[in-house]
């Protein structure tokens, strides 16, 4: 079989703690869903990042393509820039030797020039759609089974995405023909023009080093009387106090994912797609499960089915 699942050694029961997340996951599933806005703080979610965790990192012997990969801006000198900077900036994402001070800078720098081009060289969300249905793109096996099972159980799932929103919410659309009503898409989110042009995007950037910054930002208070009429927030994402969390992610900067909560268990699970040998070790220490080899959902998916 292709999937690996490597548990950590040592330590892996303080931070396993497998009984914790079993009893509180099984209990929140139970309990009867709460009527009023807001209930959702009652439940654990499950956060995940979206490229090469959600999709597939090869597809047929070729490279899956990212959100940002698959874009074609109908502007052929835009698509090869990007693509230059794609091949400088990837390396260096992927390098386990570079200094996280340093990698994050060169994130920074990486976003900022794709974003930049993305609006000065044009995009449409016509265009947008038809880079989706040429796309090299596909969830992993096991996603679809993943979120049916969730949505019956009601338990939220953040896809938490350095990528592009817009093309993220598409990918959804045409790939699996129908969205889950308990699925929600923080990424970076374009803002277009009455014409369908993109003229800018949303808030600040999120890239593959500050998710946690982000997550700080996204778990402002549900419950907020004096700045809502209703006493209501409905930009709350996640509430700071959840018991339980499962966070898959490929990078370890997806860790941050959850950085805005505060739990008291959490099980994080790491998608190896490159640089094996080399990052083995640091993925090891960073995640309490690790898939190798491109494995499926399906390990996943199991899992979640014991706790509930
Ligand atoms: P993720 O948070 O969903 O993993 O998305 C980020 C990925 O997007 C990351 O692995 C790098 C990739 N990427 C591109 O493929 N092209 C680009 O232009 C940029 C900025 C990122």
């Amino acid at each position: 079989s292709p999937c690996i699942p490597v548990l950590p050694s040592g330590n892996s029961a303080s931070r396993w703690r497998f009984d914790g997340f079993h009893y509180h996951v099984a209990a929140g599933c139970r309990r009867p869903r709460p009527e009023v806005a807001g209930g959702e703080e009652d439940r654990n979610p499950v956060i995940a990042d979206f490229d090469g965790t959600l999709t597939r990192y090869w597809i047929d012997g070729r490279r899956g393509q990212t959100s940002h990969g698959l874009l074609q801006q109908g502007n052929a000198e835009y698509d090869a820039k990007r693509q230059a900077l794609y091949e400088y900036y990837h390396p260096l994402e992927i390098s386990p030797t570079i200094p996280i001070e340093e990698k994050t800078k060169l994130m920074e720098e990486w976003w900022e020039k794709t974003h930049a081009l993305l609006i000065e060289g044009g995009v449409t969300y016509d265009a947008i759609k038809k880079s989706v249905s040429e796309a090299t793109i596909a969830f992993r096996d096991g996603v679809v089974e993943l979120f049916e099972f969730l949505e019956e159980l009601d338990v939220p799932v953040l896809v938490f995405s350095a990528g592009l929103a817009d093309i993220i919410e598409e990918v959804f659309r045409q790939k699996l023909h129908r969205s889950f009503k308990n699925v929600k898409v923080v990424s970076n989110r374009m803002v277009f023009d009455e014409k369908g042009c993109l003229v800018a995007f949303k808030g600040k950037t999120i890239h593959v080093l500050n998710k946690n910054e982000h997550a700080l930002d996204m778990a402002a208070p549900i419950h907020d009387k004096f700045r809502y009429p209703n006493g209501y927030n409905p930009d709350s994402v996640l509430m700071k106090q959840r018991t339980n969390v499962l966070l898959l992610g490929d990078h370890v900067g997806d860790l941050g994912m959850s950085d805005g909560l505060s739990y008291e268990n959490r099980i994080a699970v790491g998608f190896l797609n490159n640089n094996t040998e080399m990052s083995f070790k640091s993925y090891l220490d960073a995640f309490d499960i690790v898939y190798l080899n491109d494995a499926s959902m399906r390990g996943v998916v199991e899992l979640v089915s014991q706790l509930c």
